[in-house]
């Protein structure tokens, strides 16, 4: 057992300002050595995703207690069993691991992984199992990862090695906002030199989609949100067009693909009324499980539009993730710039209001050496 300070979602649905009614205690748990085919890593560095506050505020339904955070790197202190990768190795753990024989995992990424699928949705490790405990109550796992503490136990299949010379806030990063929002540019959209990509949503996961743009040459990229401190960011990262949703509507703007990253039925309705003829809706955010769209059969058929849905990026993390890392190291894909703020494990709930108030690109907890 090892001694492990952590955030623990206690209760879903509590009202706002969470600074004030704080869902999430900072509190010690022990953490089991790693199973079979588990890894033990000290966290370095844990963003804040928007799939964090969905927990939080309930659009996601997960058993509590949760210990949250699904974004984050760190060093491999301990190994099981079967395990490959050496102790002192610096990891990016990603929320969903693939369990690698399933009739998912054989699409590559296209489709998520089955069993992976059902760990998370039970809050266990892929094998089924809990590894956290607080005073003798087992504590669920987020997304196998639950990266907002000092330590994780977590499948090897959500760890994928990163070598030392990217930065913990970086390697973060890398594990959902840039593999979410670049893998659906990479994997999904596809763009060639000549087309332009829009992006609805300038949060962390939308604002890595349109790095990744710009990480192509010839590839034009349209920025869209309704807050004009996002539109400013993008122009900061390089966007020349950028619009809130109905100054998008209102001249006209149709791009060939159109990724929505926000997470409401009205931004998927954007995304859709933006996506020009021929063209492909890529929906990347997650509403809540009753949210409905209005479509008009007529627009996708006699316009042979078409609307996709898009988790994890689509990814096969192993073989993308040093992708995004040989952009970064090129220069190409400057992921430092989408942190906004960086925080520590005790600034949770204030951080989870900064997220639901729009005012944060990304903001990532840092625990220093141990
Ligand atoms: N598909 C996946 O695998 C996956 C992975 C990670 C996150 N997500 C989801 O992606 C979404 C985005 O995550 P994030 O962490 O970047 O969120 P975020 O909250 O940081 O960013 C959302 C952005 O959308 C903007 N916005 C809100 N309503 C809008 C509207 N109607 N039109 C245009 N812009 C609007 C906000 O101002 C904000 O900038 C969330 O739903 C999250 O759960 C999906
Ligand atoms: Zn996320
Ligand atoms: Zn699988």
């Amino acid at each position: 057992m090892v001694a492990i300070r952590g955030a623990v979602l206690e209760r879903i649905g509590a009202p706002r300002p969470y600074a004030r009614s704080r869902p999430l205690t900072v509190t010690e748990l022990d953490l089991a050595p790693p199973g079979p085919g588990e890894l033990l890593v000290r966290v370095e560095a844990a963003g804040v995703c928007h799939s964090d506050l969905s927990v939080v505020d309930g659009n996601r339904v997960r058993p509590v207690p949760m210990l949250l955070g699904h974004e984050a790197a760190g060093i491999v202190e301990a190994i099981g069993a079967g395990v490959t990768i050496a102790p002192g190795q610096r990891v990016v753990l990603t929320f969903l691991p693939r369990c690698g024989q399933c009739p998912a995992c054989a699409t590559e990424g296209l489709t998520p992984c089955g069993p992976g699928t059902a760990a998370n949705g039970a809050g266990t490790l892929l094998d089924g199992g809990i590894r956290l405990r607080r005073a003798g109550q087992p504590v669920f796992h987020h997304l196998g990862v639950s990266g907002f503490a000092t330590h994780a136990v977590v499948s090897a299949a959500s760890a994928v090695p990163v070598p030392h010379d990217v930065p913990p806030s970086v390697a973060a990063l890398l594990g959902c906002a840039v593999l979410t929002g670049g893998g659906a540019v990479l994997n999904v959209a596809r763009p060639v030199a000549g087309q332009t990509v829009a992006v609805v949503g300038l949060g962390g996961v939308g604002m890595a989609a349109v790095l990744t743009v710009l990480a192509h040459d010839g590839v034009d990229v349209i920025a869209i949100d309704q807050l004009p401190e996002k539109l400013a960011a993008a122009s900061g990262l390089g966007v020349q067009r950028t619009y809130t949703p109905q100054q998008a509507v209102d001249a006209g703007v149709r791009a060939p693909m159109v990724i929505e990253a926000v997470g409401h039925p009205a931004a998927l309705q954007t995304a859709i009324d933006l996506t020009a003829p021929g063209g492909r809706t890529i929906a990347v955010g997650l509403p809540a499980p009753d949210a409905r769209i209005s479509l008009s059969p007529l627009g996708f058929v006699a316009e042979g539009r078409s609307l996709i849905g898009s988790y994890l990026g689509s990814a096969v993390p192993a073989r993308d993730i040093p992708k995004f890392v040989a952009l970064w190291r090129a220069g190409r894909l400057p992921v430092q710039q989408l942190v906004s703020a960086t925080i520590t494990l005790d600034d949770i709930n204030e951080a989870m209001d900064r997220l639901a108030d729009g005012a944060a690109v990304r903001q990532v907890i840092t625990f220093g050496q141990a």
